[in-house]
């Protein structure tokens, strides 16, 4: 189905619709959302979501029927991987940045994040036997920081051509939190029909904290954040895409032994990323390390940040 225009249900009008693409739903997404979740949302009757839901699952060949680990496990190699063009990195990785999954990147300011994000975002257009996917890159900036000339710096030295190396960077810049949760959600729509294989948000959850701040606010905040880590997620898995997220750290004041900071966001954030790496600064290096994974090596690996981007050391 392209578009839920064409959707022709007994008892559901265009205003229903229009409230489904006004809240920024597609029919994907309405595939894979709770319809509880959708109804809160938009106000439109639970029983009249699930009735749009099943029609477009039906016409999607989404069912509820099992699959074999093994179909799973071939489902699983079938995703892949983008170089991050430093090796150490890679190594962290096991290959690069994966499709179907969300990477977050973990520091302080400065650490680094933003500069990794825009070498991705060239990485993932170089052909495969360079570690790329051929592909385009989708850059959601929160906080102002995305920086063209950066991208033709890295692009040069990768052996691209500047233009075509920022032609294929689809940016956008995001004002706040409803905005941020929109256009995600208008990205099934776009990764759809352009080829793109990775996706960016930097910072994730920047304009969530300074929207919703303070302790009275964390419930309302984190009900949010997870619908758009799942929103992210969803994205990830159904259109075999690299979701990578950037995120800051914040001080717990309970912490009386060991590191006092911790990734902010909670365990919302926690749940939703599949791979988490924290890189901290250590004089002119960076030394990177995942956290909370129970399938990756523990080890830490030091890269350097230079002109021509993110560097091994
Ligand atoms: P916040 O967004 O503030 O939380 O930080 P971040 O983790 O995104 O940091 P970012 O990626 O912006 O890193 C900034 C650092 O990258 C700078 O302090 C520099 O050390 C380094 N950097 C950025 N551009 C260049 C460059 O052209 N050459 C060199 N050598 N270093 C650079
Ligand atoms: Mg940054």
């Amino acid at each position: 189905m392209e578009d839920l225009k064409s959707l022709k249900i007994r008892g559901v009008g265009p205003i229903t619709i229009n409230k489904l693409i006004e809240y920024g739903y597609s029919p994907e997404l309405i595939a894979v959302t709770p319809a509880w979740q959708i109804s809160r949302e938009t106000g439109i009757p639970v029983d009249k979501v699930e009735l749009i839901a099943e029609r477009i699952r039906e016409d999607m060949g989404i069912g509820d029927e099992l699959m074999t680990a093994k179909e799973y496990y071939e489902m699983r190699k079938s995703m892949e991987k983008i170089s991050t063009g430093c090796k150490a990195l890679d190594n962290l990785l096991l290959g690069g940045i994966e499709t179907g999954s969300i990477t977050e990147f973990i520091g302080e300011y400065g650490a680094g994040k933003t500069q990794i994000c825009h070498q991705l975002s060239v990485m993932v257009q170089l052909p495969r036997e360079l570690g790329g996917l051929e592909a385009k890159a989708i850059y959601l900036d929160t906080e102002g920081t995305f920086r063209p000339e950066r991208i033709v710096q890295i692009a040069k030295y990768r052996g691209l051509d500047p233009d075509r190396a920022l032609d294929n960077i689809l940016y956008g810049r995001v004002y706040n939190t409803d905005h941020q949760i929109l256009m995600v959600r208008n990205l099934f729509s776009i990764v759809k029909k352009e080829n793109v294989k990775l996706v960016i948000v930097d910072s994730l959850i920047s304009h969530f904290r300074s929207e919703y701040p303070g302790r009275e606010n964390l419930a309302m905040r984190q009900q949010l954040l997870n619908s758009h880590v799942h929103d992210l997620l969803k994205l990830a898995m159904l259109h075999k895409v690299a979701v990578v997220v950037t995120n800051q750290v914040v001080s717990s004041p309970d912490v009386f032994f060991g590191n006092p900071l911790k990734p902010a966001g909670g365990n919302v954030v926690a749940h939703g990323c599949t791979y988490r790496i924290w890189i901290r600064k250590s004089k002119n290096k960076r030394i990177a390390k995942v956290i909370d994974s129970p399938c990756m090596p523990e080890m830490e690996v030091v890269f350097s940040i230079t002109e021509n981007g993110i560097e091994d050391l």
